[in-house]
């Protein structure tokens, strides 16, 4: 595991941009594995600066997210499907068929679960997967407890998790209480792995994930059987560490 540590969040967003457009400029056809939250978003801003002033082509990138809420369609401005849309996609010339998002919507969620697996091993699997982290240590929304087998699933949503996202939503009880997610297993599969932390909030969760022993109570630990991960933590991240 590498890790690069950063003065701030912007240089943690630079130092990812440059990774993944380093990622698209030797494989134009990459599947991307994409993260929502705060944490990418500057990363996601470097990709679309890059995109107008040098040109990196989207044409044929493919993207593949982790998770979607459940209940909520993609018109909904608290839908991953909208973040991507508004964050990302729309600025890339990036064709809709090429960008994947779990439906939260489907009428039959565990086919629907089924299905997103069976398409990412159509793409050939995931080449770079960007992952924040939760404070609790869930990736994706792979909850503490998830069995490190999983592949995509549905997940109840951890009290802590939908509070902490409740700043998004106008109150709590707005945050859906169910999620899909790609598995721990499924994220394991992707053959390199981005690993970006930021803020002071994230700092315990990095000094477990470096410290602590590989336990399926901090999901993220499962990174540490990978052999390609790269992790950017700014310096409030690294308090302790
Ligand atoms: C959400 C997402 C995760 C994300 C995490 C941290 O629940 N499902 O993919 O990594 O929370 O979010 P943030 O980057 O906003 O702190």
């Amino acid at each position: 595991m590498k890790l690069i540590r950063t003065e701030d969040y912007t240089e943690m967003s630079l130092e990812a941009g440059k990774i993944i457009v380093e990622k698209i400029r030797s494989n134009p056809a990459i599947t991307l594995g994409m993260a929502t939250g705060s944490t990418p978003k500057g990363t996601y801003d470097y990709l679309i600066h890059d995109h107008k002033s040098n040109g990196t082509s989207y044409r044929e990138v493919k993207t593949v997210n982790l998770d979607e809420y459940i209940g909520l369609p993609a018109e909904d401005s608290n839908s991953y499907h909208y973040f991507m849309r508004e964050n990302l996609f729309q600025h890339l010339e990036i064709s809709e068929d090429l960008t994947h998002i779990p439906n939260g919507t489907a009428p039959d969620l565990k086919l629907e679960c089924q299905r997103y697996e069976q398409l990412i091993k159509d793409l050939g699997g995931v080449d770079l997967q960007i992952l924040g982290i939760g404070q609790n240590g869930h990736i994706g929304f792979n909850e503490p407890g998830t069995p490190f087998s999983s592949r995509t699933h549905i997940v109840t949503l951890a009290q802590d998790t939908r509070e902490a996202n409740s700043r998004f939503f106008n109150s709590i009880n707005e945050v859906p209480t169910h999620a899909i997610t790609m598995g721990i297993a499924t994220i394991l599969e992707s053959k390199e792995i981005l690993l970006l932390i930021s803020g002071e909030n994230k700092a315990e969760a990095l000094l477990k994930f470096m410290n602590g022993e590989i336990s399926e109570d901090f999901p993220a630990s499962a990174l540490k059987n990978h052999h390609q991960v790269t992790v950017i933590a700014d310096r409030a991240a690294c308090k302790f560490i």
